[in-house]
């Protein structure tokens, strides 16, 4: 029986991988909208790819917030391949509780790997000119561009009005991203069906076009309920990982 699930599996890997357009897809069995321990198997996938895919030196691992991507923090182990590595955040404040937003997160992955990190203290809501102020701190552009080195990227994927509320976003906000039909949302940005970007939070840090020169980038994102939004967020991304769960990959290859 067994054998049998892990051959099912990795067949629904490759259906995923040719109906995404992407080049590495993991699935883990389950659908983490219905259990709790998917998610923590989706994050145990990504800790064993973080290692794999390793530089030999001078690592430094970006990391988005949301739960998944906790999710990898607390499933990470310390390793030698990792007491080297430099963890930042990808992006500054993005509307998280402090226990998913992505500083902890850096926080807490060096800490359990024994590596080092960085913060960037940026609140949420950047104004225009709050924005353009705090970017030419001397001190903010130092970690902006030690965010803009990083070697790998790990970052989650949400439906886009499920964040937009979990960030308290404006009625305005709302209101824009369902007349442009929003379905998507990573990094900050919001995407519609066709993978094309709709709205886009501002705040400091990695720029979706920064993604081009970042070797190797991870999204872990499961849960049939995001099926439409990894779909449409990997119509952009041919050239990277995802981990997901059975619930997300079931629903995406059952949508015709
Ligand atoms: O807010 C950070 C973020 O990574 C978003 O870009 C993404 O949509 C969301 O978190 C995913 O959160 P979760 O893993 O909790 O679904």
């Amino acid at each position: 029986v067994v054998m049998k699930d892990v051959f099912q599996t990795r067949t629904m890997e490759e259906e995923l991988k040719t109906r995404l357009g992407i080049k590495d897809v993991h699935i883990v069995p389950g659908d983490s909208d219905e259990y709790a321990w998917v998610q923590k198997e989706m994050g145990r996938t990504c800790v064993t790819l973080i290692k794999q895919r390793m530089a030999a030196e001078n690592n430094v691992i970006a990391v988005t917030g949301g739960t998944s991507i906790a999710a990898v923090a607390e499933m990470l182990v310390p390793d030698s391949g990792l007491k080297e590595t430099l963890f930042v955040p990808a992006r500054g404040g993005l509307g998280e509780q402090v226990e998913n937003q992505a500083n902890t997160i850096c926080a807490t992955m060096a800490r359990k790997a024994m590596g080092s990190y960085r913060l960037l203290h940026v609140p949420d809501q950047l104004s225009k000119e709050a924005y353009e102020s705090l970017i030419s701190e001397p001190s903010v552009q130092d970690i902006l561009r030690l965010i803009q080195s990083a070697t790998m990227v790990i970052h989650g994927i949400g439906e886009a009005e499920a964040m937009a509320i979990r960030r308290n976003s404006s009625s305005r906000v709302l209101g824009e991203l369902k007349d442009k039909k929003a379905v998507a949302e990573a990094f900050g940005y919001y995407f519609n069906q066709s993978g094309e970007i709709i709205h886009k939070v501002l705040t400091i840090g990695l720029q979706l076009e920064d993604l081009e020169e970042i070797p190797c980038i991870i999204a872990v994102a499961g849960g049939a309920s995001k099926a439409e939004a990894i779909e449409a967020y990997m119509k952009r991304r041919p050239n990277q990982t995802l981990v997901t769960d059975e619930g997300a990959a079931r629903a995406i290859l059952a949508k015709n």
